[in-house]
């Protein structure tokens, strides 16, 4: 028996904690898209999220490219996709690859490029979520097939791709495997592991 999309996200979403914003409770990454379009009005909305993230000397270093389901853009991106992701994020009606400029405005190396456009990820998905949009990031693809079929310039360090769209049923997946994953209940390390007071001492949060 497979789960409604209610169920599941009752499984996925993150245990009530006072004061969390509802977009960080909410978010989780679901692999069943049912392909129905978004809006460009939502989708300038997650990309306005990203243009006001913090980032080094605001540099803002992010960059989008954006496929359209049915354009060719998106076949590009998911022509890069490893097997597994190919399996799933072609159900997804935007297909998203994230990258940063790796040089600043002055011709120096950015080292904080990928950080920044990590954090301007983050802010995109969690406006996604607030639109009730799903958002799912990919490392599993080929940085060299997707940087000559998008025309992607040397000096732009490759991220994500991001499958955006709206969340379909469990059973819509193409197998079991992908299926079990989807309704199975999220796992995080607990807050002593990575909040220290002095390096390796959990810090006395409560
Ligand atoms: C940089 C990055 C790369 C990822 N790569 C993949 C991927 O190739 N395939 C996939 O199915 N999920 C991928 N994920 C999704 C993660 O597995 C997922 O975010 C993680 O298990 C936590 O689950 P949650 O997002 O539902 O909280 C990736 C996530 C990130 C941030």
């Amino acid at each position: 028996m497979t789960l409604s999309i209610a169920e599941v996200n009752k499984i996925k979403h993150n245990p009530a904690v006072d004061g969390l914003l509802p977009a960080i409770a909410h978010r989780w990454s679901p692999r069943a898209f049912d392909g129905r379009p978004v809006s460009s009005a939502d989708l300038t909305r997650v990309f306005e999220a990203a243009r006001w993230a913090a980032s080094s000397s605001n540099e803002q270093p992010w960059r989008y490219v954006v496929g359209v389901q049915g354009s060719d853009t998106y076949n590009k991106i998911f022509s890069t996709l490893v097997a597994f992701n190919k399996a799933w994020a072609g159900k997804a009606s935007v297909l998203i690859l994230g990258v940063a400029s790796a040089k600043t405005g002055s011709g120096r190396p950015n080292g904080y490029a990928l950080y920044d456009l990590g954090a301007a990820t983050a802010m995109l998905t969690l406006q996604a979520a607030e639109l009730g949009l799903a958002t799912h990031q990919m490392g599993g693809y080929d940085q060299q097939a997707a940087r000559e079929a998008l025309e992607i310039p040397a000096d732009y360090a490759l991220g994500s791709v991001i499958a955006l769209g709206y969340q379909a049923e469990p059973a819509s997946l193409a197998n079991d495997q992908l299926i079990e994953r989807e309704v199975a209940p999220r796992e995080r390390k607990p807050l002593h592991d990575f909040v220290f007071s002095a390096w390796g001492t959990p810090a006395d949060l409560a």
